[in-house]
Order: structure tokens, then C-alpha cells, then sequence
């Protein structure tokens, strides 16, 4: 199927924290006009794709992305106008090769990823496939629903309450269907609200959604998840509402001490894997999402040996999509499974391609919106799509978020026959 752009075109415009982002649309020469929303990272890995900020203070504060804009409709559309694409892997290739760099610094990784989420919607429009079903025959996988992991708690870089670690996520694992995952995860997010404003704590949010309650110790918040799950009459572990971490631990480690500082407690390593342990031991907490910071790969391979027969260590800094590190990671053991990011590596092929690399390899993967969010709901047909059996997208709150979770639904709704829950491995 022959993809021909007849034009590209991209405006400014703001993302779900009031930061600027660009929205990107796309038309093919038979008149197809699909658009891409463009997601922005808060705690990024330092080895992501490299988006372009424009640095004028005058303007947002430095964040604006007049120069991305500026790329996509001056040299990016010069450069696929008008050409016969044989595929939307080909705009991405061509995208590669117009940038240069390695890293996507050029034309800007926020430039490129809207481009290439566009050419992607375009070719399923042609191939007349839903998202979700033109990359399952691409990359050849079987498609599936995948569980929800609900960010109802938020901290470090996602709000400004005191806690260090970033997320604490609900994981329906026992839920019999996508739209009772769903369900599940609103009912506890509710009954959590409930239980914080008994307890004299606010319920304002953070960037994602969850709750930024004044708490500091992770353990006092997992008690809270608990007994949240237990009022909805819902059983906590895996056969009923798992719980999901991600400390992202890069934001708590000093440099100039190397320790990891959490709730007041300055931690080697170690000592932090064995608070993670004791965790686990308290708490039905299936999957542990950067435990360690993106630099301590010894540390991951501890951690890895130590808590991977347990659960699931998640690599999200250290691997951002990247099929090269998560190839090198997993000759290392480090880790058992990726966190996946359309705009850390910057386009849907290089992303198809780490997806890939994970499934050869036994490693899990979980889809992952940004914490900047617009209403683009790519991430939940890649997360179907590829098959991979889980996602994370926020709270249950906030348009931004809902419009992934919603887009299963309808997804579930259209297409019963679609097997929902984690995958095989
Ligand atoms: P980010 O955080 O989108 O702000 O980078 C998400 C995550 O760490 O998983
Ligand atoms: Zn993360």
C-alpha cells in the first residue's frame, strides 16, 4: 500500500500540564486526513530521543516548539510531499535519515514522533484497519487487551506532594474483562478519594491523575491502596487488585552521595532492594518499575537476581525503547521486562522494533502514555495491537488519561471476541 503524503502540517498547541506540544496532521492524495497529538515526558531518561524546546524565555518559558513546528512544515513536509511511500515504516526511515543525528536532536524527537504517529494512522485508514489491527499484521502479533495500570497516587516529578516515589498503580489482574478492569479501577479510585478526605489528607491532583496526598512513607500509601481495594469488597492480589510501582529512582538518588534518599531514609542500593523486598512481603505488589536509578546497572542486576522471581522488574529510564540497550540488558539479566515509549526512541518502528526485541527475549512489556498527555489515544492500539498485555495511562480521571481507557472500551465493545489480560510469555 503506497502511502502519499499531499501534506503535513503542524501547529502548537498544549498538552495536558499547560506546556506547549504539537499536533500534527496528515493527507494522503486519495484525501484520507488523520492527526497526531505529541506526549511530553516529566522524569525522563537522559538517553531519550531529544525533543526540541525552543529556549525563549519570552514565550512559555522556554517550552515552546515554534522550531519543531517549523521543521515538520518546512523540511519535513519538503522532504515527504509529494513521494510515494511503500510503507509507513518507510516515512519512518525516511524521518531517520532526513534527522541524522542517532538521537532525533535535529529536527526535534517531538517533531518526528508526530510525523510518524500520522503515517501510521494513515496507512491503517488506507488499509481500511483500525490502528490496533494494521500494527498487529504488521509486526505479525496476536492482538489482546491489555490490563490497565491505574496511576492513583502520584509523586516525585508529578506533583508536589512529599513522597519520592513516582507512581503507585492499581493492576486489576483478576478482572474478568477489559470493561470490569475498568470498573474496578474507578471503584477504588473513588473509595481512595473517600478514605484520604476522612483522613484530613487534600485530594488535589497530580499530573497524572492520582491523588498528591501530603504522605511521605510509600508503605503508608500502599496501606491506604489496600484497604481502598478491600472497601470496594474486591479481594487485594493477583486474583483480585494487584498493586504496581514505579519509584523512578533516578529522582531520588544524589549524586553527590550516590545514596537513594527516601522519606527521610538514605539508602545504598542494596538497602533500598531490601526495602523494596520488605514491600513486597507486606503488599501485593506485582511489578517494580525503575527500582534503581538508569546508571546502576550492577545495582539492576541485583535487583534483577534478587526480586525477579517475584516480580516484574521493569526497565523504563534505563531501556527508554531503546531495541539496542534492552538487547544489551537482557544479555546483562537486567530486568524481565520494558516499559514501552513511542516518543523515547521516536518513531512506531523503532518502537515495533523494541517490542520485538522483548518478546524474543521472554522480557514482558507495558505500553506507557507520557505525563504530559494530549487527547491522542495512540498509546491503547499499541497496547492491543502489539499484544503485549498491559498499559499504563494515568489515573481513571482526566480527559487526557480516560481517552486511552476509553478507547479499549470501545475497542472491547466493537471486538468481544478480543482475549483481554496479561500475556503469555
Ligand atoms: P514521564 O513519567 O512521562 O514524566 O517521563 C512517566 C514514567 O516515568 O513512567
Ligand atoms: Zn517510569
Amino acid at each position: 500500500m503506497t502511502v502519499r503524503i499531499t501534506r503535513l502540517h503542524a501547529v502548537e498547541i498544549l498538552d495536558s500540564r499547560a506546556r506547549p506540544t504539537l499536533a500534527v496532521t496528515l493527507t494522503t492524495a486519495d484525501g484520507t486526513r488523520v492527526r497526531a497529538g505529541v506526549p511530553a515526558g516529566a522524569s525522563t531518561g537522559t538517553r531519550e530521543a531529544v525533543e526540541l524546546r525552543d529556549g525563549d524565555r519570552s514565550r512559555y518559558g522556554g517550552q515552546g516548539v515554534l522550531g519543531a513546528v517549523g521543521h515538520v512544515n518546512g523540511e519535513i513536509a519538503q522532504a515527504l510531499t509529494g513521494r510515494g511511500f511503500a510503507s509507513a515504516t518507510d516515512v519512518d526511515r525516511a524521518l531517520i535519515e532526513l534527522d541524522g543525528t542517532g538521537t532525533k536532536s535535529r529536527l526535534g524527537a517531538n517533531a518526528v514522533v508526530g510525523v510518524s504517529l500520522a503515517a501510521w494512522r494513515a496507512e491503517a485508514a488506507l488499509a481500511g484497519q483500525e490502528v490496533w489491527q494494521h500494527l498487529a499484521r504488521v509486526a505479525g502479533t496476536a492482538p489482546r487487551l491489555p490490563v490497565p495500570h491505574f496511576n492513583v497516587v502520584n509523586g516525585g516529578a508529578h506533583a508536589a506532594d512529599g513522597l519520592d516515589f513516582q507512581e503507585f498503580m492499581l493492576a486489576p489482574l483478576g478482572a474478568p474483562d477489559l470493561p470490569e478492569a475498568v470498573r474496578a479501577g474507578a471503584e477504588v479510585y473513588a473509595r481512595l478519594k473517600a478514605r484520604l478526605s476522612a483522613g484530613g489528607h487534600a485530594t488535589g491532583l497530580g499530573d497524572e491523575g492520582g491523588f498528591a496526598p501530603a504522605l511521605d512513607r510509600p508503605e503508608d500509601v500502599l496501606q491506604l491502596l489496600v484497604d481502598a481495594i478491600t472497601d470496594t469488597g474486591r479481594t487485594p492480589g493477583r486474583d483480585g487488585m494487584a498493586l504496581a510501582l514505579d519509584p523512578a529512582a533516578s529522582a531520588f538518588r544524589d549524586a553527590a552521595d550516590g545514596l537513594y534518599h527516601v522519606a527521610g531514609d538514605a539508602l545504598t542500593g542494596d538497602r533500598l532492594i531490601d526495602r523494596y523486598e520488605e514491600i513486597t512481603d507486606r503488599f501485593p505488589v506485582w511489578s517494580l518499575e525503575d527500582g534503581l536509578a538508569e546508571d546502576d546497572w550492577d545495582g539492576w542486576v541485583r535487583l534483577t537476581a534478587r526480586l525477579g522471581d517475584r516480580v516484574q522488574v521493569m526497565g523504563d529510564d534505563i531501556f527508554v525503547t531503546d531495541p539496542a540497550v534492552i538487547t544489551r540488558a537482557v544479555g546483562g539479566n537486567v530486568a524481565n521486562s520494558a516499559l514501552i515509549k513511542v516518543n523515547q526512541i521516536g518513531t512506531v518502528t523503532e518502537t515495533l522494533d523494541a517490542l520485538r526485541v522483548c518478546r524474543d527475549a521472554g522480557y514482558a512489556q507495558m505500553v506507557s502514555h507520557r505525563s504530559g498527555e494530549t487527547d491522542d489515544a495512540f498509546v491503547a492500539d499499541l497496547a492491543v495491537g502489539s499484544g503485549c498485555g498491559q498499559i499504563k495511562s494515568g489515573a481513571p480521571a482526566r480527559g487526557e488519561r480516560v481517552a486511552k481507557y476509553n478507547r479499549l472500551i470501545e475497542i472491547a465493545d466493537s471486538h468481544p471476541a478480543l482475549p483481554f489480560g496479561l500475556a503469555a510469555r
